[in-house]
């Protein structure tokens, strides 16, 4: 298992952006802005209303709302994970809001929330770590009131396009080894970040009893031409703390001599070209 990154709160800060060049940060930071900002308008907040940020994460939700209401309304900043609640509260202390703000340890398929408790329910990039999105789904129809919402963004990485993709089968050694593995493994019922779709999302919230299920699709495309390193850093990058990374899964089925060498043909292959990856995300949104 990668030792790079053990909690939460520095893969948010530290890992994530790890592969990137200060422009792509930049680019990152301006999307999740964006992100925020369409969860935000997508959930219709009024004043007054109890409003909660789970898996809050360094709060990229939550601190949008304060932005828009101050202590105007009652938030929570919600999560599994102590070291995102002291990375909330921190960044808290330095401002002028001293109200109406709770911190709340909690796993989202076991919130610590009486029933009927709140208006909105926030989650952004969340279900995608959690094993059984079902029971997620159970536990924030039953905080949420009547007639409250559930609003979030989703990225749906069962659909990324694949390495195999991108290569010929002439460009790898192993190609059809690797891609067989590449294809068991981007399906693992039991791994999180892959054991659903846009349309087991929808199945699984009706199921919950939510209504007026919206689950709006996009594919992001994009056309680049990696560097050397970067493509390195596509294969030992965790894509979330005590996370396999790439290469550590495909060594679930090769040896790593065998991995190396279709690490580097990959790496040779892909900068000499441009590529084009394509990823879905989901925008979603549905009322008790
Ligand atoms: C990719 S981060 C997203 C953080 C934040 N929502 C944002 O938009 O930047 C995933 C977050 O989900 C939290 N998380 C993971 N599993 C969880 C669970 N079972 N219950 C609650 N939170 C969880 C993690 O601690 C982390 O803060």
């Amino acid at each position: 298992m990668s030792d790079i990154c053990k909690n939460w709160s520095t893969w948010l800060k530290k890992t994530r952006f790890s592969y990137m060049s200060d422009v792509q940060v930049q680019q990152t930071l301006n999307w999740l802005m964006n992100i925020k900002n369409i969860v935000l308008d997508m959930a219709e907040l009024k004043e007054n209303q109890k409003i909660a940020d789970f898996g809050c994460g360094s709060g990229l939700l939550a601190f949008g709302v304060l932005e828009r209401f101050q202590d105007r309304v009652e938030l929570i900043f919600s999560d599994k994970f102590q070291d995102c609640l002291d990375e909330c509260q921190n960044i808290l202390k330095n401002s002028e809001i001293k109200s109406n703000v709770k911190f709340l340890k909690s796993d989202i398929c076991d919130i610590k929330l009486e029933d009927n408790y709140l208006d909105r329910a926030l989650t952004r990039s969340v279900l995608v770590h959690v094993l059984d999105k079902q029971s997620a789904f159970c536990e924030l129809y039953r905080v949420l009131k009547p007639e409250g919402l559930y609003c979030s963004f989703e990225p749906i990485i069962s659909q990324n396009t694949r390495y195999y993709e991108l290569l010929i089968p002439d460009e790898a050694s192993d190609y059809f080894d690797f891609k067989k593995a590449e294809m068991e493994f981007m399906s693992d019922p039991n791994d999180p970040l892959v054991n659903f779709s846009a349309e087991s999302l929808d199945l699984n919230m009706q199921a919950a009893g939510f209504s007026d299920v919206k689950v709006n699709v996009q594919a992001v495309v994009s056309k680049y031409s990696p560097t050397v390193e970067t493509i390195e850093n596509w294969f030992i990058t965790p894509p979330a703390p005590n996370q396999k990374t790439m290469k550590e899964r495909f060594m679930e089925y090769f040896d790593e001599k065998k991995v190396n060498n279709y690490i580097e043909e990959v790496k040779l292959t892909l900068s000499k070209r441009e590529i084009r990856v394509s990823s879905d995300t989901a925008l979603i949104k549905a009322r008790k």
